[in-house]
């Protein structure tokens, strides 16, 4: 296994167990309530097996910016139920209607679409409090970490690349200029707060942040160029989620409107204005590995 795909192992085995943590401490506290069908919902979702990406930044930026790990636990498991959520309301009917996720039946095919809305509002608000109640990091950066990740969550950010995107299904004039505003919304937003967040939890500079913030929006772009291009070209046992969805949906993607070569060589670009940003940082070994790992991923 290479380098990068065992330290993404690393990082993942230990916001999985955070998040899980956090999850059982939640149903405890509510435990007056007799609401394990919701639990049951969110573990459904949160467990089935995410590449846990998003995290990963986190803890990347918080150690290039040279902090520690530990700094950045309540960040990454929030950023990680926050993205959930995402993924369980884009697969509802009423959006994306797809039934498979992370290989397993989408949250609203498991539990009925009432308690997957309930399970996916509940993973909104978890981020909040779990950063709020955490012991690792000072007040100032719970009140960045609180506004960086509702800000770039809600309409000005990924909400508000979700409810472009709806838009465009019954449009067929999309142009690129377009197409790529929404996607810096609703997957460039969240890679950005990934970045960001991440040096916040290791106290990096404005300098670092603003960088952090560039490399997530053009991350992001080419995360959602190659999810357009696996969407036409993998399967849904190696994606564990369907393909062909976008067709379906009459959705414009890169695909579309450029073509599969023409929508890599612009990944390849966005992918260099990446690496660019990683100036910034001192330790960027793994996130130069990162980044070119994410351009040819196949799931
Ligand atoms: C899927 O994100 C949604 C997009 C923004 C394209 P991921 O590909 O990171 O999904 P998981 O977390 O690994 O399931
Ligand atoms: C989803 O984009 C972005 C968010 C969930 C915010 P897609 O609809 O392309 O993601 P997949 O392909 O279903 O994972
Ligand atoms: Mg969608
Ligand atoms: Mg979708
Ligand atoms: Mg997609």
């Amino acid at each position: 296994m290479s380098e990068v795909k065992e330290q993404l192992g690393v990082y993942a085995g230990r916001v999985e167990q955070y998040i899980l943590g956090q999850v059982d401490q939640m149903q405890r506290d509510s435990s007056a309530m007799d609401i394990a069908r919701l639990f049951d919902a969110m573990r459904h979702s949160l467990t089935a097996g995410g590449k846990r990406i998003r995290p990963a930044l986190i803890y990347a930026f918080c150690e290039a910016c040279g902090g520690s790990p530990d700094a950045a636990d309540a960040a990454a498991c929030a950023m990680e139920m926050t993205h959930t959520s995402s993924l369980i309301f884009d697969d509802l009917p009423a959006m994306d209607d797809d039934d498979l996720r992370r290989g397993k039946p989408s949250c609203h095919k498991a539990f009925g679409e009432a308690t997957a809305i309930l399970a996916g509002d509940a993973l909104i608000c978890a981020p909040f409090a779990i950063m709020a109640a955490d012991r690792n990091l000072t007040s100032d950066q719970k009140v960045m970490l609180v506004s960086t990740l509702a800000t770039l969550e809600g309409a000005g950010g990924m909400v508000g690349g979700q409810q472009m995107d709806m838009q465009f299904e019954t449009r067929d004039d999309v142009t690129v200029q377009e197409l790529e505003t929404m996607c810096n919304g609703k997957t460039g937003a969240l890679m950005a707060a990934a970045c960001r967040m991440g040096c916040i939890c290791g106290s990096g500079s404005i300098r670092q942040f603003d960088a952090a913030g560039k490399y997530g929006l053009y991350v992001g772009l080419a995360f959602q160029i190659i999810d357009d291009i696996l969407d036409v070209t993998s399967t849904a046992e190696q994606l564990g989620k369907p393909i062909g969805s976008d067709a379906e949906e009459h959705k414009t993607t890169f695909v579309t409107l450029m073509g599969i070569e023409k929508a890599k060589a612009r990944a390849a670009e966005l992918t260099e204005l990446a690496h660019a940003q990683l100036d910034a940082f001192e330790h960027t070994e793994f996130l130069h590995a990162l980044t070119d790992e994410l351009l040819v991923r196949v799931q």
